[in-house]
């Protein structure tokens, strides 16, 4: 178990909804995902409000991409913000579930792409990713008579590795001269966008780059032209989820001459997992707030804050309810949901996520014990510890919560369907 965060809060809502849950295995069939509305609203309003209590107004475009659940998107519609899409299905299911206002990032945006976000352009602003981009929807947009928002997407080094994305910032002068040209395209705006931050200094030396650049490379009124600036997402949360002491570098081969199911059994690992160390929201946003305030403010006065966070918003507001159905032995057995519902072998090597019996609810004893799933695989495991008062037996309720980030999104239909989302 994570012993760095503080999870009681998080404890105490599962404990409050336990009977709920069992309830909900009693009556509908498992597995399935839960859908928890409140963690989202939650979720939203810390994030805005982080960044509002160090004076800087946050747009947020929630990134789509981390979960597509049309409760979830309806969710952020209805507490006032917006979207972030990257594709034609993201962008259907952004317009289905009301959004106002969208963001539509991602690369190599082919004609259908563009058709589409011509179309909807009254709700869109548009992230571009080079000259051809510009000059293709520029072409369409003209063709179907509309002005379209833009704003391009720009790396520098603080965006190491994600060179597909966009154009270097030094070219940005270049683009933005080019943009002039269409009057079709109404630029103005700038992106740019990392993942899995654990700190905000990638956010902050970007910010503080893009501003010199801007400084010596633009005039006052060319950076009067800029309304948004758009941070991206990759906010990392801090999560229950952990690394297994026992695969610290999360190795997806181990030697075949190490039996680690034997060592995870006999519990050789003193501290059985390590944490994911990322600091708070409210650091994020108060050392970004300061550079927006003392650097970018004054060199791009008009521009409105936007962020596309992803896994920060969706990562708590979804479970999986899971039905113990085969125990094979006091140590391992195997359930009724398998890993086609976060699409991959997440939870073999990669990650631990506390697993929990509701049936015989303890959250103090955790004890090893191979949870499988039941695909015709192997490599279909949930994990190695259980949360137990007593030895699991058939039937038991096992919940694995506050995994909603990359998981439902990335579900498959392999072997099994995808199971259904239940609304709690
Ligand atoms: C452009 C863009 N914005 C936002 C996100 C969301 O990132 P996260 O879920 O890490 O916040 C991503 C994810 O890769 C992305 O590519």
């Amino acid at each position: 178990m994570n012993t760095f965060y503080d999870f009681t809060e998080r404890l105490t809502l599962i404990k409050k909804q336990k009977s709920a849950f069992l309830k909900i295995a009693q009556h509908s069939k498992t597995p399935l995902y839960l859908f928890d509305k409140k963690e989202a609203q939650k979720n939203l309003k810390t994030f805005k409000n982080a960044f509002r209590n160090e004076g800087i107004g946050i747009n947020i475009f929630y990134a789509v991409k981390s979960n597509y659940y049309h409760g979830l998107l309806k969710t952020v519609v209805e507490e006032g913000e917006n979207l972030d899409v990257s594709s034609q299905r993201e962008l259907k299911l952004a317009i289905k579930a009301g959004a106002k206002r969208i963001i539509y990032t991602g690369p190599a945006k082919i004609k259908e792409d563009l058709e589409l976000i011509v179309k909807h352009y009254k709700k869109i602003s548009v992230n571009l990713e080079s000259i051809s981009e510009l000059k293709l929807l520029a072409q369409i947009a003209k063709e179907k008579k509309v002005v379209v928002r833009c704003g391009v997407r720009i790396y520098t080094k603080m965006q190491n590795g994600w060179t597909k994305f966009g154009i270097p910032m030094e070219e940005l002068a270049t683009f933005f001269h080019e943009a002039q040209k269409y009057k079709s395209i109404h630029f103005c705006g700038i992106h740019f966008h990392i993942s899995f931050n654990k700190k905000p200094e990638k956010y902050i030396k970007t910010l503080e780059v893009l501003s010199e650049y801007l400084q010596k490379n633009f005039t006052q009124t060319e950076r009067e032209k800029f309304e948004y600036l758009d941070i991206g997402g990759g906010f990392y949360p801090q999560q229950w989820q952990s690394i297994y002491a026992w695969n610290k570098d999360q190795e997806a081969t181990i030697p075949e001459e190490r039996d680690y199911i034997k060592e995870i059994l006999e519990d050789k690992f003193s501290s059985r997992t390590l944490t994911v160390y990322a600091q708070p929201i409210e650091i994020f946003a108060k050392q970004i707030s300061h550079t927006l305030k003392t650097e970018v403010q004054k060199i791009l006065p008009n521009v409105s804050f936007y962020a596309e966070p992803g896994r920060y918003i969706s990562h708590s507001c979804m479970h999986f309810l899971l039905n113990l159905v085969d125990v094979k032995t006091p140590q391992m057995g195997i359930t009724d949901g398998g890993n086609n519902m976060v699409g991959w072998e997440l939870f073999q090597f990669y990650y631990y996520a506390p697993i929990f019996n509701l049936s015989q609810f303890d959250e103090e004893r955790e004890i090893p014990f191979i949870t499988y799933g039941s695909l015709c695989t192997p490599d279909d495991i949930w994990g190695y510890y259980l949360y137990t008062k007593g030895q699991p037996k058939d039937g038991d309720v096992f919940l694995i919560p506050y995994q909603g980030a990359y998981t439902y999104t990335l579900a498959q239909q392999f072997i099994k369907d995808v199971p259904p989302v239940y609304d709690l």
